[in-house]
């Protein structure tokens, strides 16, 4: 799994730059031109895809950024923040055995699937996508801004992005300052639990992460308020420390996200009968097995479904959870193939590498499903992450580390802003670094350790970092980073 981090480095040009510019010369202009000539910042920043559909019939994904002007009402379908589950931290830890079942968590974690999967196509299947109207209204709403980077911003067919855009992909050497970008592979690669050797050397460069994401009314409220309708992020005090307008995300917010994975299922059977997603991903090179910057549409499967809801017991304000597609289970409906693999609420900062070994307490912020058989799935020190995810991190901890420069500012990893994806001796041994990044934070406060003072918070949301970081990158260079293929 040395290469499981959500994605190694990735720079770019040639093809792929070309790329990039024929698709801000036509679908940029069609959209300014249909939001009335705005300015350029608009139509980049709520252009559908980066790349441009061909002509003729077949899907084509709309950004969905029609977002509430009020705060919507009280969240009546959202029956998990009445389920009766506990964040209590105990010192010394109380050992709960049942935690899932007694603890409720089982319950609240379904009553969010129950939410996501409403209105939707039972099979989520590839023509008719995850559907944004539910019930007479706009349910989901997409985040702006992630259709600026050719490498791997987001497509045309469904709206996904390769995990993250380039300079995100950055992981941080031990001096704290980026590593050279590794030309390795274009984007996000991944193993997945159970390959055999076989596909392992079929696909050496493991599978590639095509993802999207959607925030209901109360998360789309807010994200309209952080970037309104001229594209430029707008920054407001709150309680003492600036924050995007709209944020902290409001009571009722739930975000839910549709991972896929190239991996075909001969390599990983408990991917069969998955819905097969066609999207515009990036082409392998059969000689050498990277992924080169070129997209073509091609089969990928749905894999993992990953959510995120407020709750204001929490003491991060979030919970995060997340559920694996396993078609070795029974179940009509893709929905129902879903197994539910735990909850996280905060990163344990009292559990080993945020404290020496010697120190380390048992887990209370993490609760695992113990009815897992086939999933190796795990993070740090058995911290909540999904089966594509890095096991050295957690949900919390990676999604902790969301901040950015004030905007038009450039955010670098490492740099201004905290390291999410990796640094030297990440889950490996106590450090300053790990203490950092394995903490509990709520908004305004700044990243622990104190080394990005002027980082603000942006409420966990990595998507609103990659919009950020894009708009930072159009407002100092005026054109993204091209794509490089490996070389
Ligand atoms: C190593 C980093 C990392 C880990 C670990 C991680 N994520 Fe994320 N996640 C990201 C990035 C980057 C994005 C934004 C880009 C995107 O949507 O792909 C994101 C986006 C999301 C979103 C959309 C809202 C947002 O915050 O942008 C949700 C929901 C989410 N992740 C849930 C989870 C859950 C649940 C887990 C654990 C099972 C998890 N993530 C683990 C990096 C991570």
């Amino acid at each position: 799994m040395g290469k499981a981090f959500r994605g190694t480095a990735t720079r770019a040009t040639g093809l792929a730059a070309l790329f990039g510019l024929v698709a801000i010369g036509t679908a940029g202009c069609k959209q300014a031109e249909a939001q009335g000539g705005g300015a350029p910042a608009a139509a980049l920043a709520f252009r559908d895809s980066v790349d441009n559909p061909p002509p003729g019939p077949g899907r084509v994904f709309r950004l969905s950024a029609d977002y509430p002007k009020a705060m919507p009402g009280p969240c009546a379908e959202c029956a998990w923040l009445n389920i009766p589950v506990s964040f209590d931290t105990n010192f010394p830890p109380k050992s709960s055995p049942n935690e899932w079942t007694q603890g409720k968590w089982a319950d609240y974690i379904g009553a969010i699937l129950t939410y996501v999967r409403q209105g939707q196509d039972p099979n989520l299947a590839d023509a008719v996508g995850f559907r944004t109207d539910i019930g007479g209204g706009t349910r989901w709403f997409n985040v702006p801004w992630m259709a600026y980077d050719p490498s791997v911003g987001r497509e045309f067919r469904h709206g996904t992005t390769n995990e993250r855009t380039a300079e995100l992909e950055d992981l941080v050497g031990p001096d704290g300052k980026p590593l050279p970008a590794d030309a390795d592979s274009i984007g996000a690669a991944h193993f997945l639990p159970q390959m055999t050797t076989a596909c392992k050397q079929r696909y050496p460069r493991g599978f590639e992460t095509w993802s999207v994401g959607y925030y209901n009314p109360h998360g789309g409220y807010a994200i309209g308020k952080a970037i309104p309708k001229d594209g430029v992020p707008k920054v407001v005090d709150y309680m003492g420390a600036p924050m995007p307008d709209g944020l902290p995300f409001p009571v009722g917010t739930a975000v839910v996200k549709v991972l896929t994975t190239n991996a075909p299922v001969d390599c990983v059977p408990f991917l069969a009968g998955s819905p097969e997603w066609r999207v515009n991903r990036h082409v392998m090179n059969p000689n050498t097995k990277e992924y080169m910057c070129k997209r073509e549409v091609q089969v990928s499967r749905i894999v993992q479904i990953d959510v995120a809801v407020t709750d204001p017991r929490s003491p991060t304000g979030w919970v995060y959870g997340t559920y694996a597609y396993n078609g070795t289970q029974k179940g009509a409906t893709f929905w129902d193939r879903l197994t539910p693999l735990g909850v996280q609420w905060g990163a344990d900062p009292w559990t080993f590498p945020a404290v020496p070994k010697r120190d380390s307490l048992a887990l209370q912020q993490s609760v695992a499903n113990p009815k897992l058989d086939i999933f190796q799935h795990m993070g740090c020190q058995g911290r909540l992450a999904g089966p594509v995810d890095n096991p050295q991190s957690s949900c919390m901890s990676c999604h902790s580390s969301a901040y950015a420069a004030r905007p038009g500012a450039k955010s670098v990893m490492g740099t201004n802003v905290p390291p999410s994806f990796g640094f030297d001796g990440l889950c490996t041994a106590y450090s300053a670094d790990n203490a950092a990044y394995f903490q509990t934070t709520r908004p305004p406060q700044s990243f622990p350790g104190g080394k990005y003072p002027h980082a603000m918070s942006l409420d966990t949301s990595l998507q609103l970092e990659v919009a950020l970081q894009q708009y930072g990158q159009y407002a100092t260079s005026k054109a993204p980073q091209p794509c490089k293929d490996p070389s």
